[in-house]
């Protein structure tokens, strides 16, 4: 349900960090949207006419009654902290009350507006209402729509054709559109996407139940099957002995805060999914993508070891934190914080992502074919030679101490795989082998085997040898070779 929106006090205004929201038409993208996750939006609508500079947004939030459409856009108005204390406790994305407010100073805005669940008969009516330059409502009309909120921009800078022309150009603009709601997306996975580039539909993404299925949808190259998903929480005693939950952690408890933190984590196997550059090495902070330099340089040196050379990880990782940890006041556009105890969240990354490449039950997706792979199985092993169900025994002639011998293992083959892998037995369990290396391998040890450094005996070439100095040698019994050039003769002399 919507609160009311009011107005901050000046104390409160002036603890925040004041600057510039509106700088892009990424960034109306950016607050509008962050407006309607605020209000609870599941499906978010945009279209864009860049060449006009011109956004709507529709979702189907809260929506808001009258009196909140007439407040909106007024200087630091909010419905989301009230006080001073509230500082400390944000959930929301927003808080300032400075978006709407700079928009209607930037630009031409309108918003629609019809609550979800109004507490009063006479609320359950949609209204359009049309701002002035200083926010405040200048026309007001009843009208027609579904519960939620559409906010249209348009003409954004239109009164300042200077700052149009030092933006970047508007390819540039759609590009940043995009980034901003491919990872707005990744946050909030339950939500229904669609963004408009005038009457194409541009870019849709479904709603899935976590992070792992709006990767694949964002990048074309990921495939689900190569992503690796952790969800958990985080340890409270561990935290505790960090002094992350202070003492006084009651103060904080209230309906809207969150009760653990915790995070999850997307990570692309190394072996398959890898960037040129480290574009989706991604943190995110209680529902925003934020940059902390400190925080992604651990997740690449975590995984340096496994990625290919010279290339970086797909990794997405989204923690809650308790919000007075984080001091949101780094940036205007919230893209930058400060976290209390950066080494402590460097460390859960580690372990997170160490987690995540281990073989366990609990991070292998769940086996469709389970059931009939073991009756397969079952069949094979009456009928082949090997037995998939055997329990291997180190054989008693000693295999280990003869391989030793020669500093081989001892393996035996007993499937082929896609034309690509053998599987083998040993003692200590199933050896998946690409059968390609291992070919090379062969041809190494045989070329190592077969070849052998011969020293060869340079011949001593003399010129213009009478015969009587070749009968000498001869008889001294070094084997003469005559060879005629143009300009004389030429004698290669070897010794038998
Ligand atoms: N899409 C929306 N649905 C419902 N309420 C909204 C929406 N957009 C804005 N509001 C209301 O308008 C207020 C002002 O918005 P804004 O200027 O972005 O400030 P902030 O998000 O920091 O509170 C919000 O606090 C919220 O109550
Ligand atoms: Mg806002």
């Amino acid at each position: 349900m919507q609160s009311k929106i009011q107005t901050l006090p000046k104390e409160v205004v002036n603890l925040i960090a004041a600057g510039e929201v509106i700088d892009s038409l990424a960034a109306v993208v950016r607050e509008l949207v962050e407006n309607s996750l605020d209000a609870g939006a599941t499906r978010i609508i945009i279209s864009i006419i860049s060449e006009q500079w011109r956004v709507q947004i529709s979702d189907n939030g809260t929506g808001m009654n009258l009196a909140n459409l007439k407040q909106a856009a007024n200087p630091h108005s909010t419905s989301k902290i009230t006080n001073f204390q509230d500082l400390t406790k944000i959930t929301s994305l927003g808080f300032r009350g400075e978006a709407l407010h700079s928009l209607a100073n930037l630009s031409n805005l309108e918003i629609l507006s019809r609550p979800k669940s109004p507490l009063l008969e006479n609320e359950n009516e949609g209204w359009r209402v049309v701002y002035n330059e200083q926010g405040k409502a200048v026309e007001v009309e009843r009208v027609a729509v579904a519960p939620g909120t559409i906010v249209k921009v348009s003409n954004l800078f239109g009164k300042w054709p200077v700052r149009r022309q030092g933006m970047p150009s508007l390819a540039q603009q759609m590009r940043g559109i995009q980034l901003v709601i491919q990872q707005i997306a990744l946050c909030y996975p339950d939500v229904t996407w669609q963004v408009w580039q005038g009457s194409k539909l541009w870019i849709q993404i479904s709603p899935g139940a976590t992070a792992k299925q709006i990767l694949p949808q964002i990048l074309s190259t990921v495939r689900l099957s190569d992503l690796q998903y952790i969800q958990q929480e985080i340890d409270e005693q561990e935290a505790e002995e960090l002094n992350l939950k202070t003492s006084n952690f009651s103060q904080y408890q209230d309906s809207q805060f969150l009760d653990r933190q915790s995070l999850e984590l997307v990570l692309g196997l190394p072996d398959r999914c890898h960037r040129r550059r480290p574009d989706w090495v991604k943190v995110a902070i209680n529902g925003r993508v934020v940059k902390v330099p400190e925080l992604e340089q651990k997740i690449i040196s975590s995984l340096a070891r496994t990625c290919p050379r010279d290339r970086y990880p797909i990794c997405f990782i989204h923690f809650q934190i308790f919000p007075h940890q984080i001091n949101w006041n780094r940036h205007p556009a919230k893209t930058e914080v400060y976290l209390h105890n950066l080494s402590f969240w460097q460390q859960q990354i580690e372990l997170a992502i160490a987690k995540a490449l281990q073989f366990s039950m609990e991070v292998m997706p769940e086996f469709p074919l389970s059931e009939r792979v073991e009756k397969i199985l079952k069949v094979s092993e009456n009928t082949g030679n090997y037995q998939t169900r055997r329990s291997i025994q180190v054989s008693p002639d000693n295999t280990a101490e003869k391989s030793q011998e020669f500093g081989l293992i001892e393996l035996k083959a007993i499937a082929q795989l896609h034309n690509t892998y053998i599987v083998a037995e040993h003692p200590t369990g199933i050896w998946l082998i690409e059968q390609h290396i291992a070919h090379e391998r062969v041809l190494y040890e045989q070329l190592c085997d077969a070849w052998e450094i011969i020293s060869l005996e340079p011949p001593i070439i003399l010129h213009n040898l009478s015969s009587g100095q070749i009968e000498q040698l001869q008889r001294l019994n070094i084997e003469v070779e005559i060879l005629e050039i143009s300009f004389g003769q030429l004698v290669l002399l070897r010794q038998f």
